[in-house]
């Protein structure tokens, strides 16, 4: 049986392509969509939603739009030039058709997570911060959920400062918030996420997808400027497709269970993850964190689904 899934994001080009990986897999019935502020402001992050379900004609799943700010402190910036001023950049996706539902992100998760308690699987690929509130605001529907399976953290390395990643970074109060939850927590961070690439010749090939390819292929090459620019190859991290793809293939990465605290302060190292890999501090295991990456496997996951997916449309 399909494992249900809400999708909470901030498209954002990986996200997309996540969200893509997502509707072209069998294992997984994705219920709805969620947006919140991060890699560009929550318009863009909600529009671009709409655009990718449109391309993936996917009229029946429900997109809802939630937080416009992280709860304490808004970052001093975003993530727009590596995604484009509209957060899509590259993919020529037109306007959406439709626009979010009414209902806010939060009651949106809420209602389906107490419709099937136990079963839903939410997958929180952008800023934490409606996960956060969910936790706040709706307590008993968020311990209804089956598991939050998040893109977020580094142990080894950031991407905004040299300690933190961009969704931690970006909201750390949600982020602290949702790891002293007690949920069922995984983090996917940076440190395989960085193995999860895609190269200029894969990209070449999905530029041939029909339907599909040349969004895809336009957003990626957008997307790599950046990469080419930071780590001098050419080649794009696909963050969240990996949380994704764990969902899909739970073989894909392995975890260990730990303690995980973010650093909230206002110092260089905000929204750093301290993760107690050896148990040393003595804090009490909240969350899995992922460790290893069976790279190919991902890899060829997400290229021949996003293939199924563009022989389908
Ligand atoms: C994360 O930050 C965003 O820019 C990506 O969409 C991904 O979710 C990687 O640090
Ligand atoms: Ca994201």
């Amino acid at each position: 049986m399909a494992t249900p899934v809400i999708i909470d994001c901030d498209p954002g080009i990986d996200d997309a392509i996540a969200i893509l990986l997502a509707l072209a897999s069998p294992e997984l019935d994705v219920l709805a969509i969620t947006t919140v502020a991060g890699n560009v402001p929550l318009a863009n992050t909600t529009a671009n939603g709409l655009r990718v379900l449109d391309l993936a004609r996917r009229a029946d799943v429900p997109l809802a739009a939630g937080a416009t700010r992280p709860l304490v402190h808004v970052p001093a910036g975003d993530s727009s030039e590596t995604h484009g001023e509209t957060g899509l950049d590259g993919s020529g996706l037109p306007d959406p058709s439709r626009g979010p539902v009414a209902e806010h992100a939060i009651d949106l998760i809420a209602r389906l997570a107490l419709a099937q308690p136990g079963e839903i699987m939410l997958a929180a690929v952008g800023p934490l911060t409606n996960v956060a509130l969910l936790a706040a605001l709706r307590p008993e529907a968020f311990a209804a959920l089956r598991g939050v399976m998040v893109m977020g953290g580094a142990a080894s390395g950031g991407n905004m400062s040299p300690y933190a990643e961009f969704n931690v970074w970006f909201d750390p109060e949600a982020a602290e918030r949702v790891l002293q939850s007690g949920q069922n927590v995984t983090l996917v961070g940076l440190d395989v996420t960085r193995q999860a690439i895609l190269n200029a010749t894969d990209i070449d090939a999905l530029a041939l997808l029909p339907q599909l390819g040349p969004a895809v292929a336009g957003m990626l090459r957008f997307y790599m400027r950046k990469h080419v620019h930071w780590y001098g190859e050419e080649i794009v991290y696909q963050h969240d497709s990996l949380a994704i793809a764990q969902l899909i293939d739970p073989a894909i990465l392995s975890s260990r269970h730990c303690h995980v605290l973010v650093d909230t302060g206002l110092g260089p190292a905000r929204g750093a993850t301290l993760v107690d890999r050896l148990g040393v501090y003595g804090g009490t295991p909240n969350a899995r964190w992922a460790e290893t990456v069976d790279v190919e496997r991902f890899r060829s996951l997400l290229l021949q689904r996003l293939a199924a997916l563009a022989a389908s449309l």
